[in-house]
């Protein structure tokens, strides 16, 4: 007699492609329209489930861990943050989490390099006079943005984007600098000629450019808070396409009009789809909405990892990308 199928449950639409696989390898549960899940759904996936794929729209939380089914065995992300899964509740259930590591890297890293580029070339500034209909031609002191040729780069978590966002900058000429919590290795340093500062105070007192790409965890919560932000030269740009959470949105909004930073590019907001609205008005401001690994070959490759951690995990073994807590 075959083997029952798994089933999952995903409460999002995914790539056609994706789904197609997902059907046909297990009892699938597909998401008809693309709206997140309601909590009431939720619970109810998670009380059905064997294998749940959640996105970044899910709250994973304790609560609702609480409410799950003793079925319920892996949580296969579809996405490499996991900051809206709590992994320690899961682990002490029993339940398995794994994510999609590696394959948004490049994508993340480019928008990363668009937001500086848009921030301190007054990209969108340009295309709204344009569409506005109202340029009258080319002048010499029109809309002068910073050369990024020479400028610091100082990047606040040098794991595997951080390093692709490095590799991008030193093309353009940019001078290359990092925190992280543990050091790179020297090669790396030296293919990238990055310059390790273990104090991130320091570093960001210097940069002409901060770029944050470290997770968003307990620690790495409003890292750049009101005082750090402030050390920062009132001449320098932030760009973030990590998680919101890390900046102090307010704080940075605050300074932002008060003239005491240049700019900001940002693809991640610290309350989600509520963006500050005085965030929205400022013309030294590129807002995104969180589009970093937006390609098409990208989320198909993602649905690729889930596929593989899921059936990995159907076959007996631990899923290739299992996230451990304290993991990231
Ligand atoms: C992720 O996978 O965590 C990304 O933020 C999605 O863009």
């Amino acid at each position: 007699m075959p083997n029952q199928k798994l089933s999952v449950v995903v409460t999002r639409r995914l790539p056609e492609v994706v789904e197609t696989r997902m059907s046909e390898l297990f009892n699938v549960q597909l998401r008809e329209d693309d709206s997140p899940m309601s909590g009431p759904e939720l619970v109810q996936a998670v009380r059905e489930a064997e294998v749940l794929v959640p996105t970044l729209s899910d709250q994973i939380d304790a609560g609702l861990l609480g409410q799950a089914g003793e079925q319920l065995k892996l949580i296969a992300n579809y996405g490499a943050g996991v900051d809206h899964i709590d992994v320690q509740t899961a682990r002490q259930r029993g339940i398995l989490v794994s994510n999609t590591p590696g394959v948004l890297t490049e994508d993340t890293a480019d928008m990363t390099l668009a937001l500086i580029l848009a921030v301190t070339r007054r990209i969108p500034e340009g295309l709204a006079l344009m569409q506005s209909g109202a340029w009258e031609g080319w002048s010499p002191t029109a809309l002068l943005g910073g050369r990024i040729a020479g400028r610091r780069l100082g990047i606040l978590g040098m794991g595997r984007i951080g390093q692709a966002v490095a590799r991008r900058a030193r093309v353009f000429g940019m001078q290359i600098h990092y925190h992280n919590r543990k050091r790179v290795h020297a090669g790396i340093e030296e293919e990238l000629e990055a310059t390790y500062w273990d104090s991130l105070d320091q570093m960001i007192a210097r940069m002409d450019v901060v770029s944050v790409n470290c997770p968003h965890t307990p620690s790495t919560y409003h890292l750049m808070n009101a005082r750090r932000l402030k050390l920062m030269k009132p001449s320098a740009v932030i760009v973030n396409t990590s998680r919101g959470e890390v900046i102090d949105e307010n704080a940075l909004t605050r300074m932002l009009r008060a003239g005491e930073l240049a700019g900001a590019g940002l693809d991640v907001f610290e309350h989600g789809t509520q963006v500050n609205p005085r965030l929205r008005e400022l013309p030294n401001v590129v807002l995104l909405p969180h589009m970093g690994s937006a390609t098409e070959e990208g989320r198909v490759e993602m649905g690729e990892k889930v596929l593989l951690n899921i059936k990995t995990f159907d076959d007996g073994h631990r899923p290739p990308d299992q996230v451990v807590p304290g993991m990231l």
